[in-house]
């Protein structure tokens, strides 16, 4: 028994680190997107499961992107971050485009 509820809770801690830092310190990844051939832009192809969609918050928490510069330097991810908690969902096209929205 004693086994069994240390590696329980060994298991639970780890498990609870690893949930966590991936939330909390890096958010969202999907690498240096300004890399892609449409920069920023959104394109169907890249955004298949959201393209057409102005909710972009039903999908992507605002606490959870723009944590990490993935661009090497080029960008303020802190300053984009507060913006888009200020502005909400107006903000996004004036970066990612019209996400196909007419
Ligand atoms: C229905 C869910 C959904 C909605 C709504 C949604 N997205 Fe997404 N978004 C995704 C998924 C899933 C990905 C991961 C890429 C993929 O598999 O399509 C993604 C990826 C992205 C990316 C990274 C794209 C890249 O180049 O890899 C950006 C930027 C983004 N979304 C912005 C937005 C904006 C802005 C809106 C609102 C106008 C929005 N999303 C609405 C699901 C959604
Ligand atoms: C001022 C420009 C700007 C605005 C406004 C903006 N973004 Fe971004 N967004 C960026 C940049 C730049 C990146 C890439 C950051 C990096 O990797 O360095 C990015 C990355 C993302 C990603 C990929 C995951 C990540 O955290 O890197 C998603 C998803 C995303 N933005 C969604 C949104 C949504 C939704 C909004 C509106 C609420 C929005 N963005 C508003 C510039 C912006």
């Amino acid at each position: 028994m004693k086994f069994i509820s240390a590696t329980v809770f060994l298991g639970m801690c780890f498990l609870f680190i690893s949930c966590g830092g991936a939330r909390v310190d890096e958010g969202e990844n999907f690498g240096n997107i300004l890399e892609s051939d449409s920069g920023l832009t959104l394109t169907e192809s890249e955004h298949a499961v959201g393209w057409g969609k102005a909710e972009c918050t039903i999908c992507h928490n605002l606490e959870n992107i723009h944590l990490v510069d993935r661009s090497g330097g080029l960008v303020d991810v802190n300053a984009i971050r507060e913006r888009t908690l200020t502005e909400g969902e107006a903000s996004c096209v004036d970066c990612h485009g019209t996400n196909g929205i007419p």
